[in-house]
Order: C-alpha cells, then sequence, then structure tokens
C-alpha cells in the first residue's frame, strides 16, 4: 500500500459555512469583505471574520484533534454495550438488502437496522456523551453529535458500509468506482427545540459518493423534514427509525425547523478514493492534495513511488 491519506486543500478556505451569508469562500479579509459586501453590511465583519478564520484553524487541526480524543477515550471511556466495539459481536445485517424505494428521484429507502440495534446505539452515545469525554462536533453545520472514530466504533460502521455497498454500485456506479468505498466520515447528528440545540439544516451537498443516513431515535418529533432537491422543488423524504436513506453525496439536501421534540440520526459519508482523486467534490476541480498525519483524512490518495499509468487498469491496491 504505497499511499498516503490527504485532504483537497480547498477544505481550508472554501465552503466555509456562516448561517446568514452560507457557503462562503475566504482568501484573506480584503477579498472577503470585497466578495460579500452586500450580505456583510447587516452584520458585524470582524465577529464574521474571526469566526471564519476559527473554522479555517478547526480544520487545520481536525485530524491530529481526532486521534487525540481517539487514543483518550480507548483509555478510558467505558462502554455500556461493548458488544458495539468488538469485530466478532457486532450485531448482523442484513446480507441482501430488500425492499429498497426510490420515493425522490435518485434517493433510496430500505431497512437496514432493527429497532434493538438502533436503540443499542443510541444508548451507547447518550453513555458517551455522560462521560465527559473530549470529543469533536462532527462538522461545521451542526453543533452536536460525535464522530464515531473518535469513540472507537469505526468496525461497526465499516459493517455497515460493506451492507450497503453493493447497493450503492448498483444504484450509483459511477459514485463507487472499482475499489470501492476506501473510506468513512460517520457522525449522529441531533435537532431539538432548545436553543443550544440544531434546529434545523441549510441545504447543502456532502463531502461524501455516496450517504448513507440511518435514523435512530425520534422523540415526540414535529417539522424536521428531510427535503432533497429535485427536477419539481424541494421534496420531504419519510424517516422511519432504522430505515436507511441512501443518496449521492452530491444532491442537494436540507432539514425543516423542527417545531417539537427531537430526532438523532445516523450519517455516513461514504468514500471511494478512485473517483474523488479524479474530481473533489467540494471545490470540483482536480484536487490539490495535501497529506495527512493522521487518520484517512477526507478519503483522497496520495500515491508514492509509482507512476500513474502503473496503476491503470489494476483492480486491488
Ligand atoms: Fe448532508
Ligand atoms: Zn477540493
Amino acid at each position: 500500500m504505497n499511499f498516503s491519506w490527504a485532504v483537497c486543500r480547498c477544505f481550508f478556505y472554501k465552503n466555509i459555512f456562516i448561517p446568514e451569508l452560507g457557503h462562503v469562500e475566504f482568501h484573506g479579509r480584503q477579498q472577503f469583505v470585497k466578495t460579500y459586501l452586500e450580505g456583510l453590511r447587516k452584520l458585524d465583519a470582524e465577529n464574521v471574520i474571526a469566526d471564519i478564520e476559527a473554522e479555517i484553524n478547526r480544520r487545520r487541526n481536525i485530524n491530529g484533534i481526532t486521534y487525540q480524543n481517539y487514543l483518550v477515550i480507548k483509555e478510558k471511556y467505558k462502554p455500556l454495550n461493548s458488544q458495539l466495539f468488538n469485530k466478532e459481536t457486532l450485531f448482523s445485517l442484513p446480507p441482501t438488502i430488500q425492499g429498497v424505494t426510490e420515493c425522490i428521484d435518485g434517493v433510496f429507502n430500505f431497512p437496514l437496522m432493527s429497532l434493538d440495534q438502533c436503540g443499542l446505539l443510541v444508548e451507547e452515545i447518550k453513555h458517551f456523551k455522560q462521560a465527559n469525554l473530549p470529543h469533536q462536533r462532527p462538522n461545521s453545520m451542526n453543533k452536536n453529535g460525535i464522530l464515531f472514530t473518535e469513540i472507537g466504533l469505526d468496525d461497526l460502521i465499516r459493517s455497515i458500509v460493506d451492507a450497503v455497498q453493493p447497493l450503492s454500485q448498483e444504484k450509483f456506479p459511477a459514485l463507487v468506482g472499482s475499489t470501492g468505498f476506501d473510506s468513512f466520515k460517520a457522525f449522529t447528528v441531533e435537532y431539538a427545540t432548545e436553543a443550544s440545540a440544531d434546529q434545523d439544516l441549510a441545504t447543502h451537498f456532502d463531502n461524501a459518493e455516496v450517504t448513507l443516513n440511518i435514523p435512530l431515535f425520534t422523540e415526540d418529533q414535529e417539522g424536521n423534514e428531510l427535503i432533497f432537491q429535485t427536477k419539481r422543488g424541494f421534496r420531504p423524504q419519510e424517516m422511519e427509525i432504522g430505515r436507511a436513506i441512501l443518496h449521492a453525496g452530491s444532491q442537494q439536501h436540507g432539514v425543516l425547523p423542527i417545531t417539537s421534540g427531537s430526532r438523532c440520526n445516523l450519517i455516513i459519508w461514504m468514500r471511494s478514493s478512485e473517483i474523488r482523486n479524479r474530481e473533489c467534490p467540494m471545490c470540483k476541480q482536480s484536487p490539490d492534495l495535501e497529506e495527512v498525519e493522521f487518520g484517512k483524512g477526507d478519503g483522497f490518495k496520495i500515491w508514492k513511488g509509482e507512476t500513474k499509468c502503473a496503476r491503470v487498469g489494476t483492480k486491488s491496491m
């Protein structure tokens, strides 16, 4: 395996989410003020710039901190449902996925996890949060939630990715590639009515070739529909505990405001280095790669000591 995992450098200046401005690009204060002059009129530009700089700093450190948190959690965390952490005792998923429906063009819905399995995961996440150990927010758009890599649940996520890979291959052949999903980013999103919680999610696309979204928990939830862009405008996708929703990461989607109750979903951004190495899904260009020291970065690969031609036509790595 003669490669290093990498990120595309656009991660350090592009697609930075500012609620009032949407996704912005930042190449220093002069460019920023000039580009967003209109939107900044009603805002405190200094505050906005400080937020952006903090976000860029967060992005620069994300992989190292994930690794540090993983080590601390591994040492100190006492799992509640230890079977979730062991490759041999993980819960089993359907060997073949059946009952797939496509209610919205390009959005597939099917049963994947049982209510008991969802319950086990929800319990574990709650237990983890009570342990008060260091952990990061899942991404720049969601305040609450956890990263599965940090708490040591990568094997569990891998088993879920493996279970849905054949279906992904069938529905999105151009997004999976011959090597399959060789990395992923998995996290929870949590919505509630409290001011400290996330209540909605602006329309966006994901840093994923294919996204898997599994509703794990709801309580008296009203509003908060997951919506997808279609040729005829946005359409809501029904959510049911354990029923997975599969869509191309590039399909625009968002979440409407929650009006009561709460919910928690597991999101898996499934990535194929073969596909994203050709075009970064975030800047839509040939990626400008930077090696990461820890983890799998954003799922890009830098190949070493081998000419590109030597890999053409090979299927395994
Ligand atoms: Fe998303
Ligand atoms: Zn990029």
